[in-house]
């Protein structure tokens, strides 16, 4: 059997030995693994006998995974069903924390879920809600108004025709509610039926998914509390697979690892506002034996740096991606409506 078609029933953890490496759990701490998933990484971590992890994943289904691995790693694995962006509310010890792991997006059984709705082909209402969620597809197609859908499109989905689908999508539910197969059918006859190697479809799934689950606040403010809750020396490492997360994680570790200067006219001094050491600039990508096995891990990169510095200061970094939270935001006005 090939190995692509293996990971049909496998789950592959990403640039596993990379991360691995990277994180040294040979030493022994505690590590955040952010994005359980399949437990992937927490079960890697957890070999060495003298390490601890605690463990957070919105998807409820993550749980009977960790009750699993619980039974296998005795009093070492804590897990807990929550979003990243919490996770300063989250009870962790503090205590020789060593690293904190981000592995961005979703798993390949989570796009297949029928009963989360992420596929073109699902018949039905829209879903694409991936736990603790407020609203859902269904309700942002249905609801939110011509402008927000087009900016949500256009921004989160980079789709150049959102402003005709926008259009469509609002004369079509006067008629009924626009269920999954009706979304397809009105991108692809905006697109007359395009042929191409990506579905017509895939950039307004994209957006949609992105906006259901906030993913760009909850990336934005879980580096941010994430940040808050370390020890200097430790690691935060980010896998992203889109080109807007990468820009993000890029900006947080760049922009807070280089010297600033105060004046044109002084040397460059040492910025108190340096937070990170970077040891890579460049994102660590798959290599190609990983991608023949695991295509999806193609548009893969991963990002770290190590904490060297406290603060509560982020304002250039929110400032920064201020209008991509505001366009999340839009649906500030659904929820009102929907729960309420
Ligand atoms: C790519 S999978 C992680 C796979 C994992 N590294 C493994 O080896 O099994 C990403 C996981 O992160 C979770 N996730 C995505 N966004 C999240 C968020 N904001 N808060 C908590 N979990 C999140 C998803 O539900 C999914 O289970």
């Amino acid at each position: 059997m090939n190995a692509t078609i293996n990971l049909e029933k496998e789950h592959f953890p990403v640039l596993l030995d990379e991360l691995i490496s990277i994180i040294s759990p040979l030493y022994g701490g505690s590590f955040i693994d952010c994005t359980f998933g399949h437990g992937g990484y927490s079960k890697k971590i957890l070999e060495n006998k003298s390490n601890k992890v605690f463990a957070i994943d919105r998807d409820l289904k993550s749980l009977k995974i960790a009750e699993k691995l619980k039974k296998q790693f005795i009093n070492r694995l804590n897990f807990e069903i929550n979003t990243f962006s919490k996770i300063g509310n989250i009870k962790i010890e503090k205590k020789n924390i060593k690293a904190i792991i981000f592995d961005l997006g979703y798993s390949l059984s989570q796009i297949k879920d029928p009963t989360k709705g992420l596929s073109f082909n699902h018949k039905g209402k829209l879903n694409m809600k991936m736990g603790l969620n407020n609203y859902s597809a269904h309700e942002v197609i249905n609801n939110l108004s011509e402008d927000s859908l087009i900016k949500v499109f256009k921004t989160f989905g980079e789709e150049k025709m959102s402003k005709k689908i926008a259009k469509k999508i609002i004369i079509e539910r006067e008629k009924k509610n626009i269920l999954n197969e009706d979304l397809v059918k009105i991108i692809d006859e905006v697109k007359k039926f395009r042929k191409t190697k990506v579905h017509n479809s895939t950039k307004i799934f994209q957006s949609l998914r992105i906006f259901v689950n906030k993913e760009i606040s909850e990336l934005i403010y879980g580096l941010i509390n994430s940040f808050k809750i370390l020890p200097t020396g430790s690691i935060i490492a980010v896998i992203t697979f889109h080109s807007i997360e990468d820009k993000i994680v890029k900006f947080f570790f760049r922009h807070y690892s280089e010297d600033k200067k105060t004046s044109r006219y002084l040397p460059d001094q040492k910025s108190p506002n340096k937070l990170f050491k970077l040891i890579k600039k460049k994102p660590i990508l798959p290599s190609l034996s990983e991608i023949s096995k695991n295509p999806s891990s193609r548009s893969a990169k991963l990002r770290y740096g190590i904490k060297i510095n406290n603060t509560n200061n982020f304002e250039e970094f929110l400032n920064k991606f201020k209008y991509l939270i505001e366009i999340e935001n839009l649906s500030k006005k659904l929820w009102k409506k929907f729960i309420l």
